[in-house]
């Protein structure tokens, strides 16, 4: 049987805004065999109910089971939030999310334990991140916003537009005014936005951004198990649900990602 450190790493979005997980990933640890799933048939998840996202993500983490991966990465902020216990019990192998690795990371930056959440409608309802956070920093105050426009901005390339510095101007005039330190950007996408939620936060307020620590944790994970690959460098397959062009086209002109080849895998 094929060593089992050799077996890739599977990683998994609502769509295209993972990627900025899988470049941390593969970034820190070029030697492993990674396989992306961009769920883009079903995408937004950040606006559908917890049942809806949880089938979505049970489908996806089955199929990825299936190409024999050794540990999965949850890396959508709003399955993170509103299934991972669902999928981690539902597969044999280690899953790991996006908001507890972005909670410690918070946790570990703030100095006067008052912190801010960004996310989708999803991820700031089921209060995921609040929970995280408390139950690492007792005492810390919170104060989460919903950025819903965020993530269709940053599909269009619109980041550096002033229609988007008067949204983020909206949706983070609370924040700022909330006296936060620290602010968590509780989305795939919102990494791309960093100029501009730092232009209006100011830079005293440290933005918290999870691919790095989910990246730490994923490889200290593997360390433990005994599971990590050693030397060459590893192959990197890509699939999504629907429009695998499109998906192309857009990780290159969002992400500088250079995705040689996207296989569709659609579910019925
Ligand atoms: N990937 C989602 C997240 O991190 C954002 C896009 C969506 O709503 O599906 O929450």
């Amino acid at each position: 049987m094929k060593n089992r450190a050799d077996r890739p790493i599977g990683i998994f979005d609502s769509g295209l805004g993972g990627l900025t997980v899988f470049q941390a990933v593969s970034r820190r640890m070029p030697e492993e065999n990674l396989i992306y799933f961009g769920d883009t048939a079903h995408v937004p998840y950040g606006s559908k109910s917890r049942e809806t996202v949880t089938r979505y993500s049970l489908d996806v983490a089955r199929f990825l089971a299936g190409k024999r991966i050794k540990a999965l990465v949850v890396a959508c902020n709003t399955s993170s939030a509103l299934a991972l216990n669902a999928v981690a019990q539902s597969l044999a192998v280690p899953v790991l999310g996006v908001i507890q690795p972005g909670a410690d990371a918070a946790a570990a930056a703030t100095s006067n334990g008052h912190v801010g959440i960004i996310g989708t409608e999803a991820t700031i309802a089921s209060g995921a991140y609040t929970a995280a956070l408390r139950a690492r920093l007792p005492g810390v105050r919170v104060k989460a916003t919903a950025c819903p426009l965020f993530v269709p901005l940053v599909e269009e390339g619109w980041w550096g537009r002033q229609a988007t510095t008067l949204v983020a101007r909206y949706y983070l005039g609370g924040l700022k005014r909330s006296g936060i330190d620290t602010l968590v950007l509780g989305c795939t996408h919102y990494p791309l936005l960093k100029g501009v939620v730092r232009r209006i936060m100011g830079p005293r307020v440290r933005l918290i951004d999870s691919a790095e620590q989910t990246a730490l944790e994923t490889e200290r994970l593997l360390l433990d198990l005994g599971l990590r690959r050693q030397g060459g460098r590893g192959q990197r397959r890509f699939f999504v649900s629907d429009a695998p062009k499109r998906f192309l086209k857009l990780a290159r002109r969002l992400l500088g990602v250079r995705v040689g080849n996207v296989e569709l895998h659609a579910f019925d």
